[in-house]
């Protein structure tokens, strides 16, 4: 290479081969503090066989978030999802299969197909609250995956799904998150029991998706669904323009469930507890409430769910407070020069595993004043916190940053507009702390009491 030599950044001493392999496999959060605590803001890692290079904060991560999947590639770091996804899909395609993928994605999330998926988001919602009583104890932690895996299955995976196979394939899919430990994230085919059961999961999800997709094919029947977007898609540049196989579709769903479902469930709970244990902000959003239904009447439209603004910067700080992705990783093609916010600069040599931290950047006090505190009008004008490039980064950020998040927004916003407008809620507990060992990370127990009231 031509690239000018220059010094490594410094390695986090202390840490034998298998030791950070341990470290990393109980959940990376007490790494990253050592490593930010002892180095700063570029540190590497051994962990097993690779070099992990953490890049913390806005002055170091530009690169990272910017640059093109020639230099900064996902497939080396995220092929541990291939045998859950499975064969032929995103991480284990070649660069140009994988593009004509995710622009199937973006195809199937645009404004217009947002707009047709909002009265699923509702309905669910509704259905969904309508079955608790005048009062209860729930966890929302609990409530929301359970609420977000129903709404995903009607929304991506389809109208059969949903209504006539939800507990078998909500079970298969179970399968395959407990495939999915820190462990797998090294070592994907480990011969470990979840292993094992997520392979026989995976199979039986094939079988499943290739006979609703056969026979929807066959029939010409037509739904509005994320399903249905894969069955029309055709690749453009590659493949010969063809149709995707019923392999193909099975893997993408899988792939944007995996994106989707856990990070949308958690920051819903995390909004949700957030916004209770804050009086002054819960008020407000209640206030947003009545004035949109003022403004739309009762229905909650595509239109008045863009406009909640109050409700949209509590559901953003409870991201930055919480992001459910703790790491987002590249791998190093070429080596590239960083420089710290204090002048020191390093080398990241070709071949390291690159990674940068939502949680740990949404915490730096440059980027977001009085970072520990709830305070969603942060968001607002004139402060904008979010501006500042690379400091939010809970969606990713640049070239790779997250194609769901008007539809997370959007599904968030439509749950707790239900919520807001049917119910009080009461924390039982504190705030609960976030469990940092976990893949996506969420909080921990907490009991909220609910009473129904109608605004
Ligand atoms: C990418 C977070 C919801 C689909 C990402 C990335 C993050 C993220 C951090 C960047 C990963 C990287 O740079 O390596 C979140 C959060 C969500 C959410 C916090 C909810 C609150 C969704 C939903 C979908 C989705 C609902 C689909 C329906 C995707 C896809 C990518 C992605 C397909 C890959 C983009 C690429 O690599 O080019 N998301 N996501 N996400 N997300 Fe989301």
């Amino acid at each position: 290479t031509t690239f000018p030599p220059g010094k490594r950044p410094p390695i986090m001493e202390g840490i034998p081969f298998v030791g950070g392999l341990i470290k990393f496999a109980r959940g990376p959060w007490k790494l990253l503090e050592e490593g930010y605590g002892t180095c700063g803001e570029v540190f590497t890692v051994p962990v097993a066989h690779k070099r992990v290079t953490f890049l913390i904060g806005p002055e170091v991560s530009p690169h990272f978030f910017k640059a093109g999947d020639e230099e900064m590639s996902q497939s080396e770091v995220y092929d541990f999802n291939v045998p859950t996804f499975g064969k032929g899909v995103v991480f284990d395609v070649d660069q140009k299969i994988r593009t004509e993928q995710f622009r199937m994605f973006t195809e199937a999330l645009t404004k217009n197909r947002l707009k047709a998926y909002v009265p699923a988001f509702n309905r669910e919602a509704e259905e969904f609250f309508s079955k608790w009583g005048d009062e209860g104890i729930v966890d929302f932690k609990d409530v929301f995956s359970q609420l977000v895996t129903l709404t995903a299955a009607r929304t991506l995976l389809g109208r059969e799904v949903r209504e006539q196979l939800f507990e078998q394939v909500a079970d298969l899919l179970h399968g395959l998150d407990e495939g999915m430990v820190p462990l797998s994230v090294f070592f994907p085919y480990a011969p470990i029991p979840v292993h094992f059961k997520r392979d026989r999961c995976r199979k039986q999800l094939s079988e499943i998706f290739a006979k609703i997709i056969r026979n929807r094919r066959d029939s010409g029947r037509r739904e509005e669904d994320v399903l249905q977007q894969f069955i029309d898609a055709k690749y453009q540049n590659v493949l010969g323009g063809r149709a995707l196989t019923e392999e193909e579709i099975t893997g993408l769903l899988i792939a944007v469930l995996f994106a989707g479902q856990h990070t949308s469930s958690i920051t819903t709970a995390w909004s949700g507890l957030f916004m209770a244990a804050n009086k002054k902000h819960w008020d407000k959003a209640v206030d947003e409430q009545r004035a949109i239904i003022a403004k739309y009447g009762s229905d909650l439209s595509f239109e008045a769910l863009s406009d909640m603004e109050v409700l949209h910067r509590n559901i953003s700080e409870a991201l930055r407070i919480h992001p459910p992705l703790l790491l987002v990783m590249r791998y190093a093609k070429k080596p590239f020069a960083v420089t710290t916010s204090t002048g020191k600069s390093y080398v990241v040599p070709k071949g390291d595993v690159v990674a940068a931290s939502p949680n740990f950047s949404h915490m730096l006090p440059q980027c977001f004043k009085d970072p520990q505190a709830y305070d969603p009008d942060r968001f607002a004008p004139p402060r904008e916190e979010q501006n500042k490039p690379y400091a939010f980064i809970g969606f990713g950020a640049g070239r790779h940053a997250c194609i769901g998040q008007n539809f997370a927004y959007l599904q968030i916003k439509s749950i707790w507009s239900v919520l807001l407008r049917n119910f009080e809620f009461e924390l039982l507990d504190p705030v609960p702390a976030a469990d940092y060992e976990s893949m996506v990370i969420g909080p921990k127990a907490c009991r909220v009491k609910y009473t129904r009231r109608k605004l």
